[in-house]
């Protein structure tokens, strides 16, 4: 079963004048990290309000666990934290959890169980009767999620969970999004943060104007293919020499050298004559570009195609 699956999804406002989504089409597995990239404009928050009922599609079709989007008793199954939401801030931290439990349909005997252990989740235990207008933006993005949570949930959808969060809190959202994976929901994520979503997704898609432009595996994206970083004890000079003899490209980076291959035989033939003239290898590591870079590649090259 696939978590979410849009058949050429398609949202138009304006009378058609502003293609928010246009013929948009992806599979999310469950149990994984899925995000949605693109720069703002791009349509991300449109899906998710397509996905939860909110907008209704111009064209296309969407399933979220396997019914379709027309079918609102998955709601009981999902979690959703708004982008840019604001509690009622006369509201302490374990009220905004009932409340938001109340309306999402959860029993009051389940709700004391459940939100202490929510806000411990979220490292909001010692602050469940604090109003949350003292709160931070981090704390109050800690309290987002847990909202989202309280009906313990399968599938959650977070637009821009770390938008406006320091580094610190950025880091306890991307453990916390870790350890929900690890229990086996899936998460589908809004970001245009590139660095957390590299640390965090299993897989990514971009999307631009609308339209997907790529989806797939994080790894797959930033790996550069039969480029490797190759670390030396020392600045060995028959390395320079080895390289020339098997034609391969050398470059020098920050005290390591970055080498061009043809293949993986090719590497191999270049660590065998390593070996043999006793050169000691500290490491050799595939080459990786930032999903930073990628995104831009992609977004880019796509603005010069048009
Ligand atoms: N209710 C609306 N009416 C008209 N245009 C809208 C509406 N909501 C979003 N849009 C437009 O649709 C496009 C996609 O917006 P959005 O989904 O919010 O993008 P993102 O979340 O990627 O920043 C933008 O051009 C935005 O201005
Ligand atoms: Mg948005």
């Amino acid at each position: 079963m696939l978590a979410i699956e849009t058949t050429e999804l398609t949202k138009y406002y304006a009378k058609g004048r502003i293609k928010a989504l246009d013929h948009f089409s992806l599979r999310v597995e469950p149990g994984k990290i899925f995000s949605l990239l693109g720069p703002n404009g791009a349509g991300k928050t449109t899906l998710i309000k397509l996905l939860l009922g909110i907008v209704y599609p111009t064209g296309g079709s969407a399933k979220i666990l396997n019914q379709p989007i027309s079918d609102h008793h998955t709601h009981e199954q999902i979690g959703y934290l708004a982008e840019n939401h604001r509690f009622p801030e006369f509201l302490n931290a374990r009220q905004v959890l009932y409340y938001y439990g109340k309306i999402a349909g959860v029993q009051t005997v389940t709700l004391k169980q459940r939100i202490p252990d929510l806000l411990k989740l979220v490292k909001l235990g010692d602050w469940a009767e604090t109003k949350i207008r003292k709160f931070s933006k981090g704390m109050l993005q800690r309290l987002g999620i847990a909202q989202a949570l309280i009906n313990n949930p399968r599938l959650l959808f977070l637009d821009e969970p770390t938008d406006g969060i320091d580094p610190v809190g950025r880091r306890e959202v991307r453990d916390l999004l870790l350890s929900l994976r690890d229990q086996g929901k899936t998460i589908f994520l809004n970001s245009h943060l590139l660095s957390e979503v590299e640390r965090v997704s299993d897989e990514i898609a971009i999307l631009k104007d609308g339209k997907l432009l790529r989806q797939g595996r994080v790894q797959d994206f930033i790996s550069v293919k039969d480029q490797y970083q190759v670390k030396l004890s020392a600045n060995e000079k028959h390395f320079r020499e080895i390289c020339q003899r098997l034609a391969i490209r050398l470059q020098e980076q920050n005290g390591a050298y970055l080498v061009s291959v043809n293949d993986r035989k090719h590497l191999n033939q270049l660590i065998d004559e390593m070996r043999s003239h006793q050169i000691l290898i500290h490491a050799i590591i595939p080459r990786k570009i930032s999903l930073e870079d990628y995104f831009i590649e992609v977004v880019e090259d796509r603005e010069e195609g048009q």
